[in-house]
């Protein structure tokens, strides 16, 4: 059992100085609060008495069984199922869950003391991608405002896709927008990748969606965001098929095509925005990266694409993956 200092809070955070410089803080937990204390874990190895005199000049305790009461100090013996945070509510997969129920409910709900709900994904579904939710635990939520790098997303969590692990992703993309682009995120979702990109660039960036409750959350997210956001941002609600009907040919400097079942289908959109040099970045499940480049170049040929980069982006399900080609307008 791990052993903890128990402090009254004002003197925490010096004793936490104190402990770390003479090698006794056990970074290997987390520092918990407990009411008016802060629990220090402390290294097991080191004899307390070296410890007696500081504890006594902070008026501070020794624990030296960790228990259930201080449980929530023992975060990495805690084994978590895999999940995702989103907002303050946690998802978990259904195959996670089985005969686990209670003990991942427990865990997850030490690991995040302000968890509001826990969902099991069942299953995604339809033209919009949405993942079909199961309360596990909790009330049932209807919307959420999720972090990430310092920018807030407002999430309609039973009514459009969004997935927390295509966060770097979507910051990479944003990184490499060079200012005055005008960039067409094509099947933007809630707008990951054009509230990154406007976040960091002055450009211009329609952001298109065919599910009008996700236009509706990044409508939400641009107001949240207002201060922060340096590039402009055209709302759309359209089936990309017919983006053609409302948008001018040969205007994006960059197309971002993340609806990796079937990307492969909107060549005809993609050609109509391109203009020489264009860069798309073109979002596809496949099991290798060969297997990635032969279904591809029938299509590159056809249309006039070059390869620039391939990446492999997300594990997508047991060998299958999703990979980022990046392809330039010929
Ligand atoms: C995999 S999600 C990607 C969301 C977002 N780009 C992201 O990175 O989080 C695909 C999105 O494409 C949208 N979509 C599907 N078919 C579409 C179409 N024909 N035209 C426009 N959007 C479409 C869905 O509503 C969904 O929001």
């Amino acid at each position: 059992m791990p052993k903890c200092i128990k402090v009254y809070k004002k003197y925490a955070e010096t004793l936490r100085r104190l402990l770390l410089s003479r090698g006794f803080l056990d970074t290997e937990y987390r520092i918990t609060i407990d009411k008016d204390y802060v629990l220090i874990p402390i290294v097991e190895h080191r004899s307390l008495d070296l410890i007696h005199d500081i504890i006594e000049k902070y008026n501070a305790e020794i624990i030296t069984n960790c228990t259930l009461e201080h449980y929530r100090m023992r975060k990495k013996e805690l084994k978590p199922p895999s999940y995702d945070m989103v907002g303050d509510i946690a998802i978990v997969r259904e195959k996670v869950v089985e005969n686990k129920k209670e003990e991942i409910i427990e865990t997850l709900k030490q690991l995040h003391p302000r968890l509001k709900a826990i969902y099991v994904k069942e299953y995604t579904t339809g033209i919009h991608r949405t993942a079909k939710l199961r309360l596990l635990w909790g009330n049932e939520v209807d919307h959420v405002i999720h972090k990430e790098y310092g920018l807030r997303f407002y999430i309609d969590i039973h009514n459009v896709y969004y997935n927390p692990r295509l966060s770097t992703e979507h910051r990479r993309i944003a990184e490499d927008i060079r200012n005055g682009e005008l960039v067409i995120d094509l099947f933007c979702g809630i707008g990951g990748f054009t509230l990154h990109a406007t976040a960091l660039k002055r450009i211009t960036v329609i952001a298109n969606d065919i599910n009008p409750y996700a236009i509706y959350c990044l409508l939400k997210s641009i107001i949240l965001n207002k201060k922060r956001l340096k590039g402009d941002i055209i709302l759309s609600i359209n089936d990309a098929y017919k983006i053609h009907s409302i948008l001018k040919e040969k205007i994006a400097d960059r197309i971002i095509a993340n609806l990796p079942h079937s990307s492969h289908l909107f060549w005809n959109t993609y050609n109509y925005l391109s203009h020489r040099n264009t860069i798309l970045h073109l979002y596809s499940i496949a099991s290798t990266e060969k297997d990635l480049l032969s279904f591809m170049e029938k299509y590159l040929e056809k249309y006039l694409w070059d390869i620039m980069g391939v990446r492999k982006v997300l594990d997508y399900s047991p060998y299958r993956y999703i990979y980022r080609v990046d392809l330039v307008k010929l």
